[in-house]
């Protein structure tokens, strides 16, 4: 109950800071942070990604040396994304399959160097290795076909499992994929690897730089919006949410984060499991382009951001910041 004024006056606990710091309702730690990195072939190389400023694909070795900072950061996990060589890519998407693909190699040396210090997510989705960019199969008529896609994610969701992968994050909008995924990680033995599901992800207009990063932006062909979320709905996302809860899923995400706060809150008002925000490639971008621009503070922008994911009810937030935040965070 608030009483009134001046009996109750709401500045009198933000006078002073030790005051502030006393009543702060939310707080944002390094092991709230979730690294999304990039991965290309090569030895030491180091591939800046333009519209991404600060931002770099790594050769497995540099991966390595990413997560091992990571870990001396305090970031609990690393997300990989792998930028496919061009001549590798094709129509199904075949090389997600394969035992030594890039992904692979990178879950492998990192699990090698860093054990279970750390924790490194996977993506599944066939995006980086179509010749199309599309997250899946497509059909003579350009459709992106739901259930033999889904056999191609469950394959390759096991061979990431198989080369150490900690966390399963399929971010293909396929129905289905959640259930078909977790029974086969069980048939192979994979009880304790999680799956974070990208539950509602929207086809949305943040996600351009990612797909310069994994190289599939000149691609792509049409658009997402016949299996990612209308930006309109989110009734149908508590659906999709729903869904993939009964179909396994250990963790749920929203994906973009800040223009879908709603969706993030009503999430975790409804279901009890944790929520996960994706601020994705757009949304690091705009900050980088207003701090070049004059427009606005980086850190501060950073912070103020992170803070409103926690508010809303996030367990952690994916964001390319995650190691300019946790040096911040540990001062
Ligand atoms: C595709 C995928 C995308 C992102 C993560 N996985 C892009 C897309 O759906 O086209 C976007 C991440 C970002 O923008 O940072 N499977």
């Amino acid at each position: 109950m608030t009483g009134s004024y001046p009996i109750t006056r709401l500045r009198r606990t933000r006078a002073h800071g030790w005051s502030r710091a006393l009543h702060r309702e939310n707080l944002v730690t390094p092991a709230d942070l979730i690294w999304p990195l990039f991965v290309t072939s090569g030895k030491g190389v180091e591939e800046p990604i333009p519209t991404l400023p600060g931002v770099s694909r790594w050769s497995v070795d540099g991966i390595v040396a990413r997560a091992k900072e990571a870990v001396d950061l305090g970031i609990p996990v690393v997300a990989l994304f792998p930028n496919t060589p061009r001549e590798l890519r094709s129509d199904d998407g075949a090389e997600a399959h394969n035992p030594d693909n890039l992904m692979c190699q990178a879950i492998k040396a990192i699990k090698d160097a860093c054990g279970n210090d750390i924790g490194v997510l996977t993506d599944v989705a066939l995006d980086p290795y179509t010749s199309h960019g599309q997250d899946g199969l497509v059909d003579d008529s350009g459709y992106v076909v739901n259930d033999t896609t889904v056999a191609m994610l469950v394959d390759q969701a096991v061979n990431q499992a198989n080369a150490g992968a900690d966390v399963i994050a399929p971010s293909d909008m396929m129905d289905g994929r959640i259930h078909a995924i977790r029974m086969a990680l069980e048939m192979h033995g994979h009880h304790n690897v999680q799956i974070m599901s990208y539950a509602a992800k929207y086809a949305s207009a943040f996600y351009g730089p990612f797909r310069d990063a994994v190289g599939s932006g000149g691609l792509l062909k049409g658009d997402k919006k016949g299996y990612q979320m209308d930006p309109a709905n989110a009734d149908e996302a508590m659906r999709e949410v729903a869904l993939d809860i009964a179909e396994g899923a250990d963790s749920v995400m929203v994906k973009p984060g800040l223009a879908y706060l709603d969706i993030i809150y009503r999430v975790k008002q409804r279901f009890d499991v944790p929520v996960f925000a994706y601020q994705v490639s757009g949304e690091y971008a705009m900050i980088e382009a207003a701090q070049a621009a004059g427009i606005g503070d980086r850190d501060a922008l950073l912070m103020e951001k992170l803070i409103a994911f926690k508010r809303a009810g996030c367990s952690g937030v994916l964001t390319y910041h995650a190691p300019h935040a946790a040096r911040l965070l540990n001062g």
